[in-house]
């Protein structure tokens, strides 16, 4: 089962999906039906676009709701002329937890590197939001045999200069692009495999006890039917969901992931 150091994350990734008027019916299925006994064992996230946070902060905040959202990105700079981004500090002021943070898609459509990450990184953690650190090969690096060397640079890369007390609350997503809303899994052996090399490098670039604390979700292709063997993982500590995430009763079986088969 999940390290007890570690509390389980289940993070609901809306992507470009989900308006604003959209989110509060969202936010209102999961007001109730969620009970104090899934928050007590799972932390539960939900990342929607920018235009809904504010709808969700007024949901959560009515209704004292102990559910958390992060930003799917956000700006390296602290404020100024960069038309269309969205800054820390804007963020913090809707009390977002977290920024997600080199989400595949955003290094694969606008061109984020392992610099842009880490700047993004630490932004976040300037302005005192948790970073939610997205990693993970394509396929073609998997089936050469890089998987984890590149997803352990990327990690690396992502930490640059980053201090251990910031680095042992972050928690960082292993997302195998091939998995992606294909529909085609990691195995939960998979998911266990690269979780431990993470923790590993993790450990070798700051401490074990680092290690232990920094939460390793797995994303790509969950839903309700196979979150219960990822989650049997040590070394998994949670999930990062999109399309699933999109439909509230599928993300509620998905956060009652003990219950599922
Ligand atoms: P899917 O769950 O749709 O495969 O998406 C995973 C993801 O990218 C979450 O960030």
């Amino acid at each position: 089962m999940t390290n007890d150091q570690r509390k389980p994350v289940m993070a609901g990734n809306w992507k470009m999906n989900i308006n604003h008027l959209e989110s509060i019916a969202y936010m209102n299925k999961m007001a109730f039906s969620l009970i104090d006994a899934d928050y007590a064992r799972t932390e539960v996230v939900i990342f929607p676009p920018f235009t809904d946070i504010r709808s969700v902060q007024t949901v959560v905040d009515a209704d004292h709701l102990s559910i958390t959202y992060g930003a799917q990105d956000i700006s390296a700079h602290d404020s100024g002329a960069y038309t269309g981004e969205i800054s820390g500090s804007m963020l913090k002021k809707l009390h977002t937890k977290y920024a997600l943070i080199g989400h595949s898609e955003r290094r694969a459509y606008h061109n984020e590197t392992d610099e842009s990450v880490n700047a993004k990184v630490k932004a976040a953690i300037k302005h005192d939001l948790i970073p939610m650190i997205a990693v993970g090969e394509t396929l073609d690096i998997r089936q050469g045999g890089n998987a984890v060397e590149h997803t352990l640079n990327q990690v690396q890369g992502a930490l640059k200069d980053v201090r251990s007390n910031y680095v042992s609350e972050l928690v960082i997503a292993y997302e195998p692009v091939w998995a992606i809303g294909t529909g085609e899994v990691a195995t939960p052996q998979d998911a266990q495999d690269m979780s431990i090399a993470i923790r590993a490098k993790v450990a070798k670039l700051y401490s074990q006890d680092v290690a232990d604390k920094v939460r390793i979700l797995y994303g790509g292709s969950v839903k309700a039917g196979n979150i219960k063997a990822i989650m049997e993982q040590p070394d998994v500590d949670g999930a990062l969901i999109g399309g699933a995430a999109l439909d509230p009763d599928e993300f509620l079986r998905i956060i009652r992931w003990p219950d599922q088969p």
